[in-house]
């Protein structure tokens, strides 16, 4: 039965909720799934609504009824998706608060997720207290990131679907930043990166026009994809050639500069990512000096002690 889960969940979050609370975060997940024992459920509060999500097994009546009742306390309405429906009907959007920044959420569109991956927290943290001068951001979607950097800083933000950037044009202007600090780019990653590393475009599409930009290095570099992706310049694949992106990534990350790299796929270890990291830099002419790996903030907790998310930042030399 959900409801009594849910509300175990949300004991073991009563430090953090209060911790998020003060740094200015009204979004966080409050029931993560098979970790807290009920497989393909999560529960998020986005600002001013809850957000329940099935992944496998659509609720009974008796379920739902069971999770209004358990989140009848929140005072806040509750929104149901089951993912295996698929792309729906445009919701209206509403607004969540991270870290002092405020957010567009959207729960049903044609596309999957809500436009904010909660579980990325940690990294806009690390960016809102390290982060200086110029990011560039890959694989934007909706461009937390990029907001969060363009508060001390400018950024880049680059993603082939206008959509989403357009989702991103709109959180930078919910939060002042000057458009000068805050440029979007929509266009394949792997033609932009390769150029920003001043290498050759390769694939199908380097004979078909593409947006051209100048071989150029940044404070920061964020690389965020997607586990697979394919198009005419080539794939995006997490498990098996994580070096083609991140190449490219350490050429146009400065000397000195710090690189964030992420890594989704549940079957790739941590410790053999960055090693393979380590080596990729040293064949290319880097050197990764630091290593500083982020762990996804406690409302996403993993059964092992392994979050499939991994994230990790790179001091570059
Ligand atoms: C998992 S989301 C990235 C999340 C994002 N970094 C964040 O901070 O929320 C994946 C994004 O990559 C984009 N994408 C996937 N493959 C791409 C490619 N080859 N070039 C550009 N964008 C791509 C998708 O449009 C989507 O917005």
């Amino acid at each position: 039965m959900p409801g009594p889960l849910l509300q175990a969940a949300h004991e073991r979050r009563r430090l953090l909720l209060e911790a998020l609370e003060h740094e200015g975060t009204d979004c966080y997940r409050l029931f993560h799934g098979v970790a807290e024992g009920y497989p393909g459920l999560t529960v998020d509060r986005y600002g001013e609504l809850l957000f329940v999500q099935t992944f496998r097994a659509p609720l009974s009546d008796e379920e739902r009824n069971g999770i209004e009742r358990a989140l009848q306390s929140w005072e806040l309405p509750v929104v149901f998706r089951h993912r295996p429906d698929g792309p729906a009907p445009l919701s209206s959007p509403a607004l969540c608060r991270e870290l002092g920044r405020q957010l567009t959420v959207r729960t049903h569109h044609p596309g999957l997720d809500p436009y904010l991956f909660l579980d990325l927290r940690v990294a806009r943290r690390w960016l809102a207290g390290h982060h200086q001068g110029s990011l560039l951001n890959l694989f934007a979607y909706t461009c937390a990131v990029g907001v969060v950097a363009s508060g001390s800083g400018s950024s880049l933000n680059v993603d082939f679907s206008q959509r989403h950037l357009e989702v991103g044009v709109r959180n930078a202007r919910l939060n002042q930043i000057p458009v000068e600090r805050f440029e979007t780019l929509c266009e394949d990653v792997l033609p932009v990166l390769r150029q920003l590393a001043g290498l050759p475009v390769k694939g199908r599409g380097a004979q078909r026009p593409y947006k051209r930009v100048e071989p150029r290095q940044f404070d920061t570099v964020f690389l965020d994809p997607p586990t697979w992706s394919r198009g005419r310049f080539g794939a995006v694949d997490i498990v098996r050639d994580y070096a083609s992106l991140a190449r490219p990534a350490l050429a146009a990350t400065r000397p000195g500069g710090r690189l964030v790299v992420t890594n989704h796929a549940p079957e790739v270890a941590l410790e053999e990512w960055l090693e393979g990291l380590r080596r990729c830099a040293l064949k290319w002419g880097r050197r990764i000096e630091e290593v500083e790996v982020l762990v996804p903030d406690s409302d996403f907790p993993s059964l092992d002690g392994s979050p499939p998310l991994k994230i990790a930042v790179l001091g570059v030399s």
